[in-house]
């Protein structure tokens, strides 16, 4: 697939659902007794395989309508007949691992390729902790692994990497041990899980510890089916809206998006480049702030990213720097070695496919910089599977002098299945 330099692109269009709490909706949908009713689902492909996982598990799922779904709890989760494959889904096998830590029942978890490169302990390391078993069938720390779920007991854990997986993983095991399980982090990562939680009747303890934070829950709550509104995902209206920022003379607006402040590091970012993007009819909608936000052509200035906003933004640096190889100077990204492991190496791969395109980066151990300038283009991108890495160049490849290809767009569908038409429809070259 090939995205070249393209006149102004304007329009309106709607973020797909967000993927966290899309995950999350069906997740919690299916430890509840009683019905989830859920509008706004991403149909995403790493949202299907959760959804197919959750049915093995023994709910009962059920798609109404465009992003409407229905889910059947029964109050537990039971020992599926075959293999949970979670597709290309790190939250996705995170998040059911613990879900299903907590009852009496035997899984084995699998995935793609890429996923079965990522490490799994941060996540089994405190399950076991908490009393779940775990066998690895190939490599340690690697899927497939087998798990043994049932009596747990409650942990206070302190979490050495900012991981909303890992917190959330151990949150829902805990609903189901003894005792108040606490983790604390060091940095606050995204709440979905706390707020959702709430949403499906459990309580929540939450206590700030300096930037961080605390958060607990008492084994044995009960969860009630609810409805959920899931709102645009920011990290995927990411996307058009650098194609805004980047493409001369271009309005584009994505409305919907949800702004929990835990989400919105990149738009903090892209205002400090001096970016010229407004966020207009700010309103709730599902437990969250949501607005419609616009990005126009601007004129970006290099900084230095706080580290500190690294976990509120983590998956938005691969088009962080796109948009920076367009400002004046250098954007400096530091504190962000967990891009390494996400779906793909994102720190390699970013510098690896912009430096094709005639951008000049710098490579460290845990970030990268990124100096602005001309973008030639004019090459083919290697994206290892990652959806993020393709989107990320296309976007690039909209304002380069000549056009950038992307190897693999296929994995796209995994978090935003209509990008591609999307694009289009706001005037963006891409065939
Ligand atoms: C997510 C948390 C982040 C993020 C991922 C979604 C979540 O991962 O990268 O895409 O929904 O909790 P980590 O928690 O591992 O940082």
């Amino acid at each position: 697939m090939t995205a070249r330099r393209s006149p102004a692109l304007s329009g309106r269009v709607r973020a797909p659902g967000d993927k966290s709490m899309s995950h999350r909706s069906l997740i919690l949908g299916a430890m509840a007794t009683g019905e989830t009713r859920i509008e706004g689902l991403l149909e995403g492909d790493d949202i299907l395989a959760t959804a197919r996982a959750v049915e093995a598990f023994g709910a009962v799922v059920e798609r109404t309508g465009d992003g409407v779904w229905r889910v059947k709890g029964r109050g537990e989760l039971r020992t599926p007949s075959g293999v949970i494959d979670c597709g290309n889904a790190g939250t996705g096998v995170r998040l059911l691992m613990g879900a299903a830590a907590g009852y009496p029942l035997t899984a084995t978890f699998d995935g793609d390729g890429s996923l079965r490169k990522r490490p799994m302990k941060r996540v089994t390391g405190p399950l076991a902790q908490m009393g779940a078993g775990f066998g690895w069938l190939a490599d340690e720390d690697r899927l497939p692994v087998e798990i043994t779920g049932g009596a747990l007991r409650a942990i206070d854990y302190e979490q050495t990497v900012a991981s909303a997986q890992v917190k959330s993983a151990i949150l829902l095991a805990g609903l189901n041990a003894g005792g108040v399980t606490a983790v604390t982090e060091r940095e606050k990562s995204r709440d979905h899980t706390e707020r959702m939680l709430r949403a499906f009747g459990a309580e929540v303890g939450v206590e700030d510890v300096g930037e961080g934070w605390r958060v607990m829950v008492k084994g044995g709550q009960p969860l009630t089916g609810t409805f959920v509104a899931v709102p645009g995902d920011p990290s995927s209206a990411a996307f058009p809206l650098a194609a805004g920022l980047i493409v001369p003379g271009s309005e584009v607006t994505v409305e919907g998006v949800m702004l929990n402040p835990l989400r919105t590091g990149l738009f903090e970012t892209w205002l400090e480049m001096g970016a010229d993007l407004t966020i207009t009819n700010r309103r709730q909608s599902g437990g969250e702030e949501v607005g419609d936000v616009t990005a126009r052509h601007s004129t970006l200035i290099g900084i230095v990213v706080p580290e500190a906003r690294a976990a509120s933004m983590i998956d938005e640096y691969p088009i962080l720097a796109a948009t920076a190889a367009f400002a004046s100077g250098e954007t400096v990204m530091r504190g962000v070695g967990e891009m390494r492991v996400k779906e793909s190496d994102r720190i390699a791969l970013m510098v690896a496919g912009l430096r094709a395109c005639g951008v000049a980066v710098e490579e460290e151990p845990e970030g990268f910089i990124v100096s602005g300038g001309p973008v030639a283009g004019g090459a083919t991108v290697h994206t290892a599977h990652d959806h993020r890495i393709a989107m990320s160049h296309l976007v690039l490849g909209l304002a380069a002098d000549q056009p950038v290809r992307v190897d693999e767009p296929g994995m796209i569908a995994t978090s935003f299945p209509g990008f591609v038409e999307m694009m289009r429809g706001l005037g963006a070259e891409i065939a």
